[in-house]
């Protein structure tokens, strides 16, 4: 198979990469650039594990080509804390309100949190439930991630 260039803007580092046409941008992320926070579960797009933001739109990075982000400006879970070691109000309030258990589906479930409230700043419960439907946590922890999004939207997690 021929190898393309694929250059794009990642947590606002800019990388290129010899990638398959076939290659996903999960695969990018996690094998090439080694940002193994994206993490890879069905590789189906069923379970959202896989969740980043190309140019601030949610999608499931194993369902995306890389070819198809050449220029893109992508953030994933290790772009997503305010700056440096400062969490984003998500990420405090899932630690606050025990969100997560093996943690395989946090890094999806506050990127898909963090794209809601984006555009949605105070979900009500079903928005939130409704957003996160294409996150599937193993654990079964979903009323303690809906509980944390929903004291992020009600301001209750300092931003
Ligand atoms: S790994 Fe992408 S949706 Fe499951
Ligand atoms: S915390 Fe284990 S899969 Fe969600």
């Amino acid at each position: 198979m021929k190898r393309a260039i694929v250059t794009l803007t990642v947590n606002g580092d800019r990388h290129s990469a010899a990638v398959d046409p076939n290659t996903t941008l999960a695969e990018l992320l996690r094998d090439h650039l080694r940002l193994t926070g994206t993490k890879q579960g069905c590789g189906t797009g069923d379970c959202g594990a896989c969740t980043v933001l190309p140019d601030g739109r949610a999608v499931n990075s194993c369902l995306t080509l890389a070819l198809e982000c050449e220029g893109a400006e992508v953030t994933t879970i290790e772009g997503i804390a305010l700056s440096g070691a400062e969490l984003h109000p998500v990420q405090r309030s899932f630690i606050a309100h025990g969100a997560t258990q093996c943690g395989y589906c946090t890094p999806g479930m506050v990127v898909s949190a963090v794209d809601l409230l984006e555009r949605n700043p105070a979900p009500t419960e079903a928005e939130i439930r409704h957003a996160l439907a294409g996150n599937l946590c193993r654990c079964t922890g979903y009323t303690k991630i809906v509980e944390a999004i929903e004291a992020v939207g009600a301001g209750e997690v300092e931003g």
